[in-house]
């Protein structure tokens, strides 16, 4: 695999390889199994893959979040050398590389922005399309693959890609998740030792929520869920919704809910002063 940090570069990779249009993996780095599960989808599923590692600045509303965002970049190297190919790479930008000047551009996805991720973090997505567009247009993939734990990220990358980047094709991948259910992420390792051994109540408490569709309200299930979560010590639950999947639709009622349509129950919380998010298919029998 080759290590690429500038725009150049990877013209110039492209330039000797014959291959071009990789299938892209973009991630931010401190490498997990779950980013990892993206890699070897790219790497099975296309002919040359590129891996991006770029903590970008405009998509952290929170500053304190950006200066403590892991940075593991040798280690990321180390583990992408073990699944990646000889023409594939991994793209590392510096920040003046993809920002050489402030990124203005604004960014309107409607309805997909104004719930959940998009009104507790404003301007995050905004900062998600700038970083998404200028790597889509370095990296000029055939093919995107982003993880379903992002779920409302990826609603808001399909569209993007719809409009802006109609020949890439966005791949939803699934969440991995550690063995007592916890979905992976790179934010996980900052957990302490006392909130990391009850977070997997987090997705227990995901199946119990998705298995009340059948008998209770929508109501009676936030209810639970804000419950369940608020009574672990130093958990507190910023939002449970249950959305329909392509519009992100609030679902208020049961009544709503159409059997030709796939709901999905998103929950963000705070474990101490990190910030977790998850979610779990809700199917009406
Ligand atoms: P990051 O959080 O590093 O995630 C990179 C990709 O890995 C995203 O598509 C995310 O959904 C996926 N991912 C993370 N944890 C996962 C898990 N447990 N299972 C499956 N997939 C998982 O998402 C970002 O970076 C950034 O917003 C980015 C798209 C790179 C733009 O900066």
């Amino acid at each position: 695999m080759k290590v690429l940090t500038t725009a150049k570069e990877v013209k110039e990779h492209y330039r000797v390889s014959v291959l071009r249009s990789p299938g892209f993996v973009p991630t931010m780095g401190a490498l997990h199994e779950g980013h990892i599960s993206l890699v070897e989808q790219a790497v099975k599923s296309c002919r040359m893959a590129a891996v991006s590692i770029f903590v970008n600045p405009t998509q952290f509303n929170d500053p304190d979040d950006l200066v403590k965002y892991p940075r593991t970049l040798d280690a990321d190297l180390k583990l992408l050398s073990e699944h990646l190919r000889k023409n594939d790479f991994v793209f590392a930008p510096s920040v003046e590389e993809i920002y050489p000047e402030p990124d203005t551009r604004r960014f309107d996805f409607g309805e997909l922005e104004k719930v959940m991720e998009g009104a507790h973090r404003p301007g995050h997505f905004n900062g998600v399309a700038q970083v998404v567009s200028k790597l889509f247009d370095i990296i000029r993939p055939s093919s995107a693959f982003f993880g379903q734990k992002d779920f409302q990220q990826l609603a808001i990358i399909r569209e993007l890609a719809r409009r802006n980047y109609p020949r890439i094709e966005i791949i939803g991948c699934p969440i991995v998740r550690e063995n007592d259910g916890l979905a992976m992420s790179s934010r996980n390792r900052r957990l302490l030792t006392q909130h990391r051994e009850r977070a997997g109540e987090i997705f227990r408490t995901l199946i119990a929520a998705a298995a009340m569709i059948t008998d209770y309200e929508i109501q009676e299930i936030k209810e639970f869920v804000t419950d369940r979560i608020n009574m672990i010590p130093g958990f507190r639950l910023e939002y449970f919704e249950i959305v329909e999947k392509e519009s992100l639709a609030l679902v208020r009622s049961r009544i709503e809910m159409s059997p030709e349509r796939e709901y999905y129950g998103c929950i963000a919380l705070r474990a101490g002063e990190v910030r977790l998010i998850d979610n779990i298919e809700v199917r009406l029998r």
